[in-house]
């Protein structure tokens, strides 16, 4: 296919971005790479574990692209982890079936030892998926690249797994707040670099994924989630002044346009708790992402159409992305993204 000119309008992702108002939102799905897909599946069993699946680009090409191929998403959102960053910081990472990512804790002294050398060499089978898949997406197929916000990554480095509430990373901003610091401006810095590396290799809008700032004060929310993110955000803009970065910021309610507003992201993702009307508001501010309950997609039914129907009625006449309001769920049936597909754009 040919490749789009480079001027002038555009993929509908980027124009919707760009705060254009649109007939039918661009449409794309957090997760939509996964083991909802069979064929995802296929090719996780092919390709051993799950970070030998992340760090072949073949194959994390491949699974990024499936998603398009079957159904003509917007945008391709780079096959990838949050936690390759620790990872390539030098910490140990597992994925175990059924039990999600596991890493070895990390301590305050552990902090100032985390290895910088080789932080991009670890990453550069990512960076040539990125570029791999520039080359390989269709025309109109907006590539993404994406990183975990330093708060959410921080989250899994201190517990060393998932946890409910985020007891272990909050309890260590409490009693280690330098060590807490210097955790947040290395991987601030560090993950500005690595979305500063995708960009490079072909990533046309970038992602910050802060799935656990939903449980922070407010204090703790300034200091943990706004900051790092100011952080990244500056120093991406720096070499890409026009990349269109969304924020993701779950869990933030009423932080969200103080979050807008200090970290400078073009748009702001939305969980499925954000109202309607709430989301309209934050639209006419700039460009919104979201943000159907992702139940709502497997139940199907009258559930997911009422779910839609709402999004649509009151932000359609807003520049806005139409997505779940988190990632989609293994158990969802394909026929239900079909359903919600054909639903949004009528
Ligand atoms: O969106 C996409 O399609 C791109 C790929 C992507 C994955 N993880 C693939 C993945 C993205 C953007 C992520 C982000 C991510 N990873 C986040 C932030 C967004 C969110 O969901 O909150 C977080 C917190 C993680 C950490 C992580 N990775 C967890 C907690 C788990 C286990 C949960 C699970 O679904 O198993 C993972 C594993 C993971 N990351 C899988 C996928 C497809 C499943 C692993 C498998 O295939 O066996």
């Amino acid at each position: 296919m040919e490749k789009p000119e480079q001027h002038g309008p555009r993929k509908k992702l980027l124009r919707a971005l760009s705060g254009e108002v649109l007939d039918t939102p661009p449409l794309w799905m957090m997760r939509q790479a996964g083991r909802y897909l069979p064929e995802y599946r296929a090719t996780r069993e092919t390709a051993g574990s799950f970070l030998d699946l992340c760090f072949s680009p073949e194959l994390a090409e491949e699974v990024t692209l499936q998603p398009i191929r079957r159904f003509n998403f917007d945008a391709a959102i780079l096959f990838s982890d949050i936690l390759v960053v620790p990872y390539a910081l030098g910490r140990d990472l597992r994925f175990e079936e059924g039990r999600g990512p596991l890493l070895e804790p990390i301590t305050a002294a552990d902090i100032c030892s985390l290895d910088r050398a080789g932080f991009h060499d670890r990453l550069q089978p990512v960076y040539e998926t990125v570029s791999r898949l520039s080359n390989s997406l269709p025309a109109e197929t907006a590539l993404i690249g994406f990183c975990g916000a330093p708060w959410t990554v921080a989250t899994y480095m201190i517990a060393g797994h998932g946890t409910p509430d985020q007891a272990p990373g909050r309890l260590f901003l409490y009693q280690h707040r330098e060590a807490f610091e210097d955790l947040m401006r290395i991987l601030s810095e560090r993950s500005a670099e690595y979305l500063i590396r995708q960009a490079e290799a072909g990533a046309e809008v970038l992602q910050i994924f802060d799935s656990w700032s939903g449980v922070l004060d407010e204090e703790s929310f300034a200091l943990a989630c706004v900051e790092p993110v100011r952080h990244i955000v500056t120093k991406v803009r720096e070499k890409f002044p026009d990349i269109p970065i969304i924020g993701f910021p779950k869990g933030a309610s009423e932080f969200l346009e103080h979050y807008r507003e200090k970290t400078g992201v073009t748009a702001l993702g939305l969980d499925w708790t954000v109202p309607p009307n709430r989301a309209k508001h934050l639209a006419n501010q700039g460009c919104v992402q979201g943000n159907l309950d992702p139940l709502r997609l497997l139940a199907g039914g009258s559930a997911l159409e009422r779910g839609i129907d709402a999004i649509m009625s009151k932000l359609s006449g807003s520049p806005f992305v139409f997505n779940l309001g988190h990632g989609i769920l293994p158990a969802t049936p394909i026929e239900h993204v079909e359903a919600m597909i054909r639903r949004v754009r009528g």
